[in-house]
């Protein structure tokens, strides 16, 4: 039988490696990934052709690229990459190419990796935190929420899909557990009381697998989390991994946003919006959802247990 081949954008990252991984593990499924790569000769991209996977090269800022990339294909798993360039802007122009070339090669399921125009709810006017460049208040959300309309203006058949924070954040981002100046371990987010979606990174892709197995999610949003925590339920299961306690250091946004560190004014903008709309953010991404869709979805308690050996405990 002949496959169905699914483009996919960010191959070699988390959102789509985890989408290439999920295909490529289901050899009796009915599609196939192409992973799209900037550099098909780097080692991830090594990785996922010794998958069997086809790689192929395209760049998203470049519109024939894409074009060529996206032809004969049945899916099309579009994602942004904000952390490389900082510019929503560029994001929508980016998201206008993907959409583009999705509607010239005639793809039938796209999926957009997206989150919410915190706009909608915090308009610019809102000054409970600060306007950031020049017409924005979550860059990195605001400009794949505006991005939305560009895949409706394309008129391509598209599932939204709303992602959540990653725990994987704890590893990479430098969110993990740290001493402070008493010793003592704790996590620090702006976020209060208030319960965080996040899921583990993987999951997204596989999530994103089993929407492309429901072509009648086409037109709807798909919210996706593996569990919703607050601050000292996450600092509990940390305590768990650690063998010491680890609290909870709960900041005002603006405190956060004075960190310092790239995008910390974008990051406590966003902890304070999924704070401040806790009821709705958390509506929009229900995990028995998420778990039909990717029945091995993981809890945080299972990806910390999966991921302990990567999580650096400062020592003492
Ligand atoms: N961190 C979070 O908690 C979180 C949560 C929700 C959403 N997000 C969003 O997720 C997005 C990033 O997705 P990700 O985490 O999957 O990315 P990632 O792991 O950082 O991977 C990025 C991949 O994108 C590819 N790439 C970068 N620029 C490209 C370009 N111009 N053309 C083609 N490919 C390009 C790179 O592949 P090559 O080098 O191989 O070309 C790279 O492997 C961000 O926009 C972020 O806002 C993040």
């Amino acid at each position: 039988m002949d496959k169905k081949i699914i483009a996919v954008v960010g191959a070699t990252g988390a959102q789509g490696g985890g989408l290439v991984r999920a295909i490529a593990a289901d050899p009796n499924g009915p599609f196939q990934a192409r992973a799209i790569t900037r550099d098909v000769n780097s080692d991830k991209a090594r990785e996922l052709a010794a998958l069997g996977v086809d790689v192929v090269a395209a760049d998203i800022d470049d519109a024939d690229s894409v074009r060529r990339a996206f032809e004969g294909a049945y899916g099309a798993f579009c994602v942004t990459f904000f952390w490389g360039h900082f510019s929503a802007e560029k994001e929508v122009e980016e998201a206008r190419i993907m959409a583009n070339a999705a509607r010239e090669a005639g793809v039938q399921h796209v999926i957009w990796s997206t989150l919410e125009d915190t706009r909608e709810l915090v308009p610019l006017s809102d000054d409970r935190m600060p306007t950031l460049h020049g017409k924005y208040k979550v860059p990195h959300f605001d400009g794949k929420g505006e991005a939305d309309q560009v895949f409706r203006d394309a008129g391509v058949p598209v599932t939204y899909l709303l992602t959540s924070f990653y725990w994987d954040n704890f590893i990479y981002f430098g969110m993990g557990p740290a001493r402070g100046q008493d010793g003592a371990l704790a996590i620090t987010l702006p976020m209060g009381d208030a319960k965080l979606p996040g899921i583990a990174a993987e999951d997204i892709g596989r999530c994103a697998y089993g929407i492309f197995q429901h072509p009648e999610l086409i037109g709807h949003r798909v919210g996706i989390s593996g569990e919703h925590l607050s601050g000292s339920e996450m600092a509990a299961a940390f305590s768990e991994i650690a063998g010491e306690e680890v609290r909870y250091n709960s900041v005002e946004p603006a405190v956060y946003r004075s960190f310092g560190f790239p995008g910390a004014d974008d990051l406590g903008n966003m902890f304070q919006y999924k704070r401040d709309f806790e009821p709705s953010y958390r509506a929009a991404r229900d995990v028995e959802g998420s778990r039909k869709l990717n029945p091995a979805l993981q809890s945080f308690r299972d990806w910390l247990g999966r991921n302990k050996e990567k999580i650096a405990i400062p020592p003492k």
